[in-house]
């Protein structure tokens, strides 16, 4: 099952890609147009893994999206996301208000490698691992020293 809506919503890009993709490919993906805050085990169903990549930071609502997420996880979660203010130990989400984040409004959260540990565990994982952290060249206005980049998580019910 696969869900991309805020993509395919959009007129110049849409879903063309992804038909081609599953055409192509012989898939036999599902395809919801859902926003995240929207799945549910009623009406996605449950899945062994779940992948969350590149979306938490886009989301207004990180700690509800990603209860929703959970709650379609059976087994597994791997998620891919923005993070900053990794210089504390304590768990922080840098807030972009207003595009600091390479400029695009989309961005709405950085959070910090503890914060999304915590709140992973938060919304019920009992495992979670860092499985690696890499560091990126866009800008972050305001973000002085402030250490930030991508990292990828996997996480166990
Ligand atoms: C940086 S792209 C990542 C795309 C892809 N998952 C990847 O890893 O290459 C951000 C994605 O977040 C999705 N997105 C943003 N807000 C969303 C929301 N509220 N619900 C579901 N998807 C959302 C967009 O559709 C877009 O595809």
């Amino acid at each position: 099952m696969a869900l991309d809506k805020a993509v395919w919503d959009v007129p110049t890009i849409g879903k063309r890609g992804f038909e081609l993709a599953r055409r192509v490919l012989g898939s036999k993906v599902e395809d919801f147009e859902l926003d995240v805050l929207d799945i549910s085990p009623e009406r996605v169903g449950v899945f062994d893994l779940v992948l969350f990549l590149g979306v938490l930071y886009h989301v207004p609502h990180p700690l509800l999206a990603l209860e929703r997420v959970a709650s379609v996880v059976g087994k597994q979660l791997i998620l891919e996301t923005h993070v900053d203010m990794n210089e504390h130990d304590r768990p922080v989400l840098a807030f972009y208000p207003e595009g600091e984040c390479a400029d695009d409004g989309s961005n709405w959260f950085g959070p910090n490698r503890a914060a999304v540990e915590a709140m992973l565990r938060v919304v019920g994982f009992r495992k979670v691992e860092l499985m690696s952290s890499t560091p990126v060249p866009y800008k972050i206005r305001g973000a002085g020293k402030s250490q930030y980049g991508r990292m990828v998580f996997h996480a166990w019910k």
